[in-house]
């Protein structure tokens, strides 16, 4: 078949137009999916994608992350390809920008689902990754400076209650193979508490990827998309309905339970069909459009 994907640059953040940095990198990111899927699996696809977002600095993830209370990154990320249900995730990542090539390592090479903390700096160089003191971004140290200031909010438990949203950066994609995979990669929540790992680390949650189902990735408040097991829900609706009418239950579900304004999501069923919901303001997306040949992108 041929490869499909499909990328969100977060639900949350606001709309934004064809001139932000952002709509152009979401784009850049599909074309980096795509390439990498003409020679590899629907899963190095998703690790491209994801991998390039972290890299660009635009977005919650990777140079771009947002802060904790104490003004430090800690990162979370995810992947998961549907063949056997195999996936991992990784947590408090502190050591290396490219936390979605980390938990692919801990997917590859380990027995394991989750792995968090300081240790991650060991398998980051088993993997071969560049290790390094993460710095927070200006655009972030100067955002962090401005809520710090809000004497209203001077205590972490309360400043992390005003900043719901993550805004999280996903990718899933069915490669040539048929087999659906999913990544996603952030910094969780602004001002967060040390120590917090979000729906982005966790299969089922953040992400997840069945071969007999589809893929699915989710965007916004972390601890609501985890309550709710939204990836793992969108892909079980893919057992009747196409990916779009997959999405959109899942946000359904979400709005109803738990309120609006904390989630996106988007899918990928096994026919490569692409779909996107979400109930914040917007949630930035773009994909690879097969008749027009190229990407496209909506916020
Ligand atoms: N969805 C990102 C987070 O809450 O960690």
């Amino acid at each position: 078949m041929r490869p499909s994907i499909i990328v969100h640059g977060g639900a949350g953040s606001g709309k934004y137009g064809r001139t932000d940095k952002r709509y152009g990198g979401m784009i850049q990111a599909v074309e980096a999916g795509i390439t990498a899927m003409k020679k590899g699996s629907g899963l190095d696809g998703v690790v491209a994608a994801v991998g390039f977002m972290e890299e660009s600095g635009l977005f919650n993830c990777g140079r771009g992350a947002c802060l904790t209370a104490q003004g430090e990154v800690e990162l979370d990320a995810a992947v998961m390809k549907g063949d056997a249900l195999s996936g991992a995730g990784v947590g408090n990542v502190t050591c290396t920008y490219h936390p979605v090539s980390l938990a692919r390592w801990v997917m590859e090479n380990t027995e394991h689902v989750l792995v968090v903390g300081d240790s991650c700096a060991d398998y980051a160089k088993l993997a071969g990754l560049k290790t390094e003191r993460l710095v927070p971004s200006k655009a972030a140290s100067k955002k962090y400076a401005v809520m710090r200031k809000d004497a209203e909010y001077s205590d972490a438990l309360r400043l992390v209650k005003k900043f719901r949203t993550g805004d999280t950066v996903g990718t899933v994609a069915v490669g040539s193979d048929g087999i659906p995979a999913a990544a996603v990669s952030t910094g969780g929540r602004w001002m967060k508490l040390p120590g917090r790992v979000g729906d982005s680390a966790i299969l089922g949650a953040g992400i997840f990827a069945d071969g007999k189902l589809g893929a699915a990735c989710a965007t916004g408040t972390g601890e609501e998309i985890i309550r709710c097991a939204l990836s793992m829900r969108a892909c079980q609706s893919m057992a009747r309905d196409e990916a779009g009418a997959a999405a959109k239950d899942a946000i359904a579900y979400i709005s109803k339970t738990r309120g609006r304004g904390n989630a996106g999501i988007i899918t990928v069923d096994l026919k490569g069909r692409v779909g996107a919901a979400f109930n914040t303001e917007a949630m930035g997306r773009a994909w690879w459009d097969d008749v027009k040949g190229r990407a496209v992108a909506r916020i």
